[in-house]
């Protein structure tokens, strides 16, 4: 029985995410007149896609008058390997048109041509005609802030709009309502610790990635995927949680993301002989082949002994030939990072990068509604009252590997449809009933936590999650390694059970946070363990050095990850578009 105080809320909707999807679907339905809340465990416009840089992909041909979304279609479904859902990939990029112009018509400050049109580069995997017309310059960019740019623009739009915000507070578990829908969560505030019931008629989950379940990632602090791990407690379904996207060039020591952006600009990558390398294993794309055969040619440069520095673990990425005007203009960010975190002014040397854990795949599967989707039996069931969108959600457009920009696309277009969604689907001022006892469950981890009385330290276990994910779940994997990943991991979860909280305080307690985004990136490593376990071949980020051929056969689907028993079992893949036909799989060559 739980002793914890609470109080209750009621709002139509709940959106737990103030990024960009969260922003984008809050934005739809503030102004439909339904009353939305958006809880933001830090203040909106410090959320990750802050620190997105290259910019937002999408045919609005700026760049080429020619340009079309259904060759974005084609790279986007020959990039994810053909296992990303073609009808959800046909709606994005024949959506994405729109939603970029609304975003400049709300006022988002993008770099643009000298004739006035928004500003396009080129990014690892586009083309032209179908793959058969070189490279597309298809992203859309303000300078290398781009995600910056458009979180501040998405936000100032939902104070217009009306929007509530409960920023700095932390959301624990989803309720189900008496008539079986999700229909509630249960929160508290940081800065009281405070703890709160909130009433609504749907919950969207828009809490970002996970990139922290790695020692090397791109990624904020704050993206723990906080959202799967409350999935995951319902057990509901995971999709493709092996498929990890590996940034090709995450700086050196640090892990700050060095944009695609550098090479889109004409940057390349150079190994210890001063040689530039991609040519030789991406012939046609080169340094603009799609992010994971970047950087698995990065990894082979570097087991081959022409790694740079004195532990000879790194590559080096060089964009001093664009000159000190277009690295100012076009990549200050770039410049910046670079000189406060690694002491280089790329102006003058090269940057040193290795391959860094960057985007997770993977996630909570979804209909291009954002309707949360579970298997029962097999067959897929939508779960009522429950959306996922942008990186949490798993729709499926990135596949096995995302295209560079797909991610900001991926925010507003799906953040924009679940909000027209809900919309239509729910009245102002209904709200379920929920039973006392869903109440008290949603509040037994809060409980646990401060009834402990002693065990093992947070720090330790998530130091340790991460490093075991880091060395046996990394751009490389096979039987052997990801066996030995599994028996460590199951170490530090019967460890987890004896976790301890020492600090019971309740204003700004950081250790009952911690420990409660380590509870979701617990889950989530062992989601990915188990699903890189049972993929039996090698398709875009998931290399198996013991099954190097991509298996149509048997694998052209997504797998699901269920946490009671640890289970994996297959789902289909959409290849059913509306408009076109179907691309076929075939060989991926760049
Ligand atoms: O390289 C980049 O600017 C990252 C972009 C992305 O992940 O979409």
């Amino acid at each position: 029985m739980s002793k914890i105080p609470f109080s209750e809320k009621t709002y139509d909707v709940v959106i737990i995410g103030g990024g960009g999807s969260g922003l984008r679907a809050s934005l739809e339905i503030a102004k439909s007149g339904l009353d939305v809340a958006v809880i933001s465990k830090v203040f909106p416009t410090r959320s990750h896609t802050v620190a997105a840089q290259g910019g937002i992909t999408c045919a609005i041909a700026s760049a080429d008058p020619n340009d079309d979304w259904r060759w974005h279609m084609f790279d986007t479904v020959k990039g994810s390997d053909y296992i990303g859902d073609q009808d959800a990939i046909e709606y994005m990029c024949s959506e994405g048109p729109e939603t970029v112009f609304e975003l400049e018509h709300m006022g988002l400050p993008f770099s643009r041509f000298e004739n006035g049109r928004i500003y396009q580069r080129p990014f690892g995997g586009q083309s032209k005609e179908f793959g058969e017309g070189g490279q597309a310059a298809r992203t859309c960019a303000a300078a290398d802030r781009t995600g910056h740019a458009l979180l501040h623009t998405l936000y100032q739009a939902n104070l217009k709009a009306g929007t509530n915000f409960l920023n700095e507070w932390f959301a624990v578990d989803l309720i189900e309502g008496k008539s079986g829908c999700i229909a509630g969560v249960s929160c508290f505030d940081m800065e009281t610790g405070e703890v709160s019931i909130i009433k609504t008629q749907a919950v969207v989950l828009a809490t970002g990635g996970a990139g922290q379940v790695y020692e090397q990632n791109t990624t904020s602090l704050i993206c723990t995927g906080d959202g799967l791990g409350m999935v995951l407690r319902k057990n509901f379904a995971l999709q493709d949680m092996e498929m990890w996207q590996f940034h090709p060039t995450g700086l050196y020591g640090n892990g700050s993301l060095m944009t695609e952006g550098c090479r889109g600009e004409g940057g390349y990558l150079i190994n210890s002989e001063g040689e530039r390398f991609m040519p030789t294993y991406a012939p046609k794309a080169k340094d603009l082949a799609s992010r994971d055969v970047v950087s698995r040619c990065i990894v082979q440069e570097i087991m081959a002994g022409r790694g740079c520095g004195d532990k000879k673990d790194h590559v080096l990425l060089k964009i001093d030939h664009l000159g000190a005007e277009a690295i100012m203009k076009k990549l200050p960010e770039i410049r910046e990072i670079s000189m406060t975190f690694a002491n280089v002014d790329p102006i003058n040397e090269p940057i040193p990068v290795v391959p860094t854990c960057h985007y997770m795949m993977g996630g909570i599967p979804t209909n291009i509604n954002g309707q949360v989707i579970t298997q029962e039996n097999g067959k897929d069931r939508v779960v009522d009252g429950l959306y996922s969108i942008g990186e949490a959600a798993n729709v499926s457009v990135h596949g096995a590997n995302r295209l560079g920009g797909n991610s900001l696309l991926d925010l507003v277009v799906f953040g924009r449809s679940a909000g027209k969604h809900i919309n239509k689907q729910f009245k102002k001022g209904e709200v379920s009933d929920i039973s006392n006892a869903e109440i008290e469950k949603s509040l037994s981890t809060l409980q646990t936590l401060e009834d402990t009385k002693k065990g093992e330290t947070v720090y330790a276990l998530r130091s340790e999650m991460q490093s075991i994910m880091q060395n046996y779940f990394g751009v490389y994997r096979n039987e052997k390694l990801i066996k030995e990943g599994i028996k460590k991991l199951e170490d530090v979860n019967v460890r987890t059970k004896n976790l301890h909280m020492n600090d019971k305080s309740k204003q700004f307690n950081s250790e009952k946070v911690e420990i409660l985004e380590y509870l979701n990136l617990i889950e989530i490593a062992n989601a990915t363990a188990y699903s890189a376990l049972e993929r039996k071949e090698s398709r875009g980020a998931h290399a198996r050095e013991d099954y190097p051929e991509r298996d149509d056969a048997n694998w052209l689907c997504h797998s699901l990850f269920f946490k009671d028993g640890n289970k994996v079992s297959k789902r289909d893949v959409n290849l059913n578009p509306k408009e076109v036909e179907a691309f076929k799989p075939k060989a991926r060559v760049y």
